[in-house]
């Protein structure tokens, strides 16, 4: 049962139903696209990913494709992936280094701050095309190592769409970490259908059982933003207080203990106090340990904090590791989304003792990447039948998240019902109802 739900500037939502027409219907994606997807500001990726001039990647969202690069001014731009000639994609790698962006199809050629610089056979055209077709621009802001863009016209500023929730998260260093990998899993389900597996604990202690040895969700606190936003904070390297208390420190808590270079044996008959413990030393030792936590409280040191930013970027976190989990919706397919799991880990200053403190198990020994990580595409049944893996707890998400898909679709069922445990859920699609008019 959530301890405690704070309002940031809002009311507490009254809990509801909803309808599953949201969901299933075809209707709703040329409506979505106009009402949400133009309407917010868009996690499109890592500023790590555009180092120098030249670096660029292409980010997909529904129709839509934007060429996010870094200008030899030094600054990041987006523009719209087409070519202002005859419409031609102009990019078709997802990543990579161009000194210019010449297209396929007649060759003209734009400068990577969108300006267009070379038209063969310019005097055949009744007046230069160079004066006046650009690269069209989408708007990019920047907040702690990650890019975003906004495809409607005249923006608020970012800072105002992330509100105090920015402030509330400025001593998590996302800026710092590093990318040690890249997934997307394409799911038979709605974007929504993901959005609300990460809105609620109400199913872990069912689907996730390995939790109850690494964390407390009886004793979470939920903050809800303005602008739909919303956010959980779970109390980490400890146990679930809702089932018996282990006499010894559980695996993964030996685990946490010994990255900090603590001994799992002095917590014999102690295990609720290891979190403090954790706490204490990752203050006390930081320096030593490679990591600066100078900026975040101790109950930071230990806990998992999980923000929902409107519309799609659901953001889990500790302050060693970042995982961006982003479902973005299928051009014309309701039941479809593509699901991003993208991975970074805060590695300690050289000459630290630790190799880093994951705090998470799949990334435990992963070493500092000499390269970046492959973009790794597959389906959920990849994921079904354990070819692929996106760690144990989302792996056990995805079993479900088709078959929820499949069951709103059903003649057995037209609308939900939520309790007190998923009002971020419910706060959530407050807020895309009133952008939706619905
Ligand atoms: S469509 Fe790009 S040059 Fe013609
Ligand atoms: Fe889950």
């Amino acid at each position: 049962m959530t301890r405690e739900v704070i309002c940031h500037g809002i009311e507490e939502p009254k809990l509801g139903t909803i309808n599953v027409s949201r969901y299933i219907g075809a209707d709703a994606i040329a409506r979505e696209w106009h009402s949400v997807w133009r309407t917010q500001w868009l996690l499109a990726g890592l500023v790590s990913d555009v180092p120098t001039a030249g670096d660029f990647f292409v980010f997909e969202i529904a129709t839509e494709q934007i060429l996010v690069t870094r200008s030899p001014q030094g600054d990041i731009r987006a523009f719209y992936n087409v070519c202002q000639h005859r419409g031609n994609r102009l990019v078709n790698e997802s990543r990579g280094h161009a000194q210019d962006f010449r297209c396929l199809y007649h060759a003209w050629t734009y400068d990577l701050d969108g300006a267009l610089k070379g038209v063969p056979g310019l005097a055949n055209f009744p007046s230069d095309p160079r004066q006046s077709r650009f690269l069209k621009p989408v708007a990019l802001d920047v907040w702690n190592g990650l890019i975003f863009v906004h495809l409607g016209d005249d923006p608020k500023s970012l800072s105002d769409f992330l509100g105090p929730l920015a402030a509330h998260l400025s001593g998590y260093r996302f800026d710092r970490m590093t990318l040690v990998e890249d997934q997307t899993v394409d799911i038979a389900c709605n974007w929504k259908t993901v959005v609300d597996n990460f809105s609620e604990l109400y199913h872990v202690d069912f689907l996730h059982p390995q939790h109850q040895r690494m964390v407390d969700c009886q004793n979470d606190l939920v903050r809800l933003f303005a602008g739909g936003h919303t956010g959980v904070e779970v109390p980490g390297a400890t146990v679930n207080p809702k089932f018996p208390i282990p006499s010894e420190p559980t695996d993964i808590q030996s685990m946490q203990l010994k990255q900090v270079g603590l001994n799992p044996d002095d917590f014999v008959g102690r295990v609720m106090d290891i979190r403090v413990a954790i706490q204490s030393r990752k203050r006390d030792a930081g320096q030593s340990l490679g990591f600066d936590y100078s900026g975040l409280e101790d109950h930071q040191l230990s806990d998992v904090w999980q923000y929902n930013l409107f519309p799609n970027a659901i953001l889990s976190f500790t302050p060693e590791h970042l995982w961006i989990l982003r479902p973005r919706p299928h051009p014309t397919d309701p039941n479809r989304c593509w699901f991003d799991k993208i991975s970074l880990l805060m590695f300690p200053e050289a000459g630290a003792d630790v190799q880093h403190i994951g705090g998470m198990t799949r990334h435990a020994a992963v070493p500092l990447p000499e390269t970046r990580p492959n973009h790794d595409v597959f389906d959920a049944s990849a994921v079904k039948s354990g070819k692929k893996s996106m760690t144990d707890t989302i792996d056990q998400d995805i079993s479900l998240l088709e078959e929820v898909q499949a069951g709103m679709n059903s003649e057995g069922f037209k609308e939900m019902v939520l309790g007190h445990d998923e009002m971020r859920m419910q706060h959530f699609h407050n807020h895309w109802a009133l952008l939706m008019g619905a």
